[in-house]
């Protein structure tokens, strides 16, 4: 399965696209992730990069195309992949259709997780990640037995530096700008498989999986 997870910033793609992994065997390539880990690790992309995700805004079309074509290439993607975060922009999109075009591959679905603006705030407002082991929590939603403390491996809980009310803010609108024309990209072209984000989380990987099996 080769599987785009699109919505705005908080809509549930990284919640989700951990269960599908689990279910389905295959991998989560989250541009975020891999961003945020050359940040960590100082790499010239990393410190490139930080100015554009400090400020919410997107990184360069060119540095991200550049990141997934090299991922997709990886073993482990051969059976397929789930991106989450990617693309962002018509022209990732039109990128990604010509490298999978030329591995002789092509996405199957395009799911879009609908929440409006209020949640998303919500959401990303309270969200908590571990330091050492990347688990997600939330202040209200999902939270640890301890506060600021992992339950799986007791590692201290931070708060994402774009998880800030103005940069969410920021982050949203340059999703509606640049982002949400995506949806009628991959509408167009038959893919997008429109499903509701709001509920619970299992509800709403119910909600996928149904989508899969109408499709
Ligand atoms: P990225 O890391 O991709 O951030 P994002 O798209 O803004 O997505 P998030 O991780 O914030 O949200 P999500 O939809 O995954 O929600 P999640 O499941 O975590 O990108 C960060 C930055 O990197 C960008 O701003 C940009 O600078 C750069 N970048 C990345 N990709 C790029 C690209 N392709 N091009 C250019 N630049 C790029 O859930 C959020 C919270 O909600 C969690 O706390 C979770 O527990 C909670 N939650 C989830 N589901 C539910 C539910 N059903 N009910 C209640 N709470 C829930």
């Amino acid at each position: 399965m080769r599987l785009i997870l699109l919505g705005a910033p908080g809509a549930g793609k990284g919640t989700q696209s951990k269960r599908l992994v689990e279910e389905y065997g295959i991998p989560q390539v989250s541009t975020g992730d891999i961003l945020r880990k050359a940040v960590k690790d100082k790499t010239a992309c990393g410190l490139m990069a930080k100015s554009f995700m400090d400020k919410g805004e997107l990184v360069t079309d060119d540095v991200v195309i550049g990141i997934i074509e090299e991922r997709l290439v990886d073993e482990d993607c051969s059976e397929g992949f789930i991106l989450d975060g990617f693309p962002r922009t018509v022209k990732q999109a039109d990128a990604l259709e010509k490298t999978l075009d030329e591995m002789s591959q092509n996405i199957e679905h395009v799911v879009s997780l609908n929440v409006d603006k209020e949640q998303l705030l919500k959401r990303l407002s309270g969200r908590r990640i571990c330091k050492k082991c990347g688990a997600g929590y939330h202040v209200e939603y999902n939270k640890p037995a301890t506060d600021d403390i992992c339950d799986d491996c007791g590692g201290e809980l931070y708060q994402r530096d774009d998880d800030k009310e103005d940069t969410i803010l920021e982050r949203l609108k340059i999703y509606t700008d640049q982002t949400s024309p995506l949806i009628n990209y991959y509408n167009d072209k038959g893919l997008l498989l429109s499903v509701d984000g709001t509920g619970s989380e299992s509800d709403i990987y119910d909600r996928i999986k149904a989508t899969f099996e109408d499709s």
